[in-house]
């Protein structure tokens, strides 16, 4: 097992402990390392326990180790891949070592065409998926299959990786397989909320990013809308991203709540601009400590 430098810093922030530590260990698409740098900006100063409904690689969640958290996604496999790195991740390692040894294009569409039953069997399969495949994502098709082709990365082990620490980090949290609203619904006063849905990225409402093999809708979009208002009539704080797009901001335009645009300079290409995508927008129910666009 790797050991990573200890530069994992810590912040105090009026009695708020917010934990810097290591990369998220998945690739996912949407994944939200590069706000994470900002976690401490953006998140309220104290609060309860941390719900991240849409948790994905769990980028935020890594960045700001809250002590109490509950994490959720609609994806079985990756919630399985956390709560088997919990319960042994030295056996999640060494099968991914392992794996990682061996790879090979036939190795790749061999574990690919494989169903395990075990649950640590199909966590190894899952987290070699996701570093082997093209582009490095984890995507199923309408009938749950995995259909991705080989990637042309042949070293699968990060120098970062430490999946000791991870199972530190994610010790004492409380994982769920669940749609969104339910956790949202769970959340009480003082408690944050922070989601990270999928983006809409069509001015026409129809063009949706898709990430399981299901759709996330524009009646999601209002499902979850619906979630946090009632979320700030709990006191409960709120923090949402999404795409810098007129209908969101529409949606979102109701008592108590906020728009930050923020512009990833760094990551959106002129080529993106060209196809007409937007940048992100942070809507809160609380100020945030950040001056709008970088
Ligand atoms: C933009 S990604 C989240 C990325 C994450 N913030 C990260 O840093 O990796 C959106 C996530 O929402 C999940 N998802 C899609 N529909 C959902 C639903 N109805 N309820 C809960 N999660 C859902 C997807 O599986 C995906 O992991």
């Amino acid at each position: 097992m790797r050991r990573r430098p200890p530069s994992a810093g810590r912040q105090s922030l009026s009695g708020t402990r917010v934990w810097y530590t290591s990369a998220p260990f998945l690739k996912w698409p949407g994944g939200k390392r590069w706000l994470a740098t900002r976690a401490a900006e953006i998140s309220p100063v104290r609060f309860g326990r941390y719900y991240e409904p849409f948790v994905g690689s769990g980028a935020m969640f890594f960045a700001l180790r809250p002590r109490a958290a509950v994490l959720s996604d609609v994806s079985e496999e990756l919630i399985n891949c956390y709560q088997q790195i919990q319960e042994d991740w030295s056996i999640i390692w060494d099968g991914l070592v392992d794996y990682a040894l061996n790879h090979s294009g036939a190795l790749y569409y061999n574990v690919r065409a494989t169903e395990p039953r075990e649950r640590g069997d199909r966590a190894i399969r899952f987290l070699y998926l996701n570093r082997a495949s093209f582009n490095g994502i984890y995507r199923v098709n309408r009938s749950g299959k995995f259909n991705v082709p080989k990637g042309s990365k042949s070293v699968l082990i990060y120098p970062y990786d430490n999946f000791q620490e991870v199972s530190e980090a994610i010790a004492g949290v409380d994982f769920r397989c669940s749609d969104f609203e339910a956790l949202i619904d769970e959340a009480r006063e003082g408690d944050f909320v922070f989601c990270d849905p999928p983006y809409s990225v069509a001015h026409n409402r129809n063009g949706f990013i898709k990430y399981n093999d299901k759709l996330f809708s524009w009646s999601d979009q209002i499902r979850l809308r619906d979630a946090l208002v009632r979320a700030h009539t709990r006191h409960v704080f709120a923090l949402l991203s999404n795409a810098d797009f007129p209908g969101i901001r529409e949606l979102y335009r109701v008592k108590g709540f906020g728009c930050t645009p923020l512009s990833r300079r760094s990551v959106i290409s002129a080529k993106a601009a060209a196809r007409g995508t937007y940048g992100e927008v942070l809507i809160s129910n609380y100020p945030l400590r950040v001056d709008g666009p970088e």
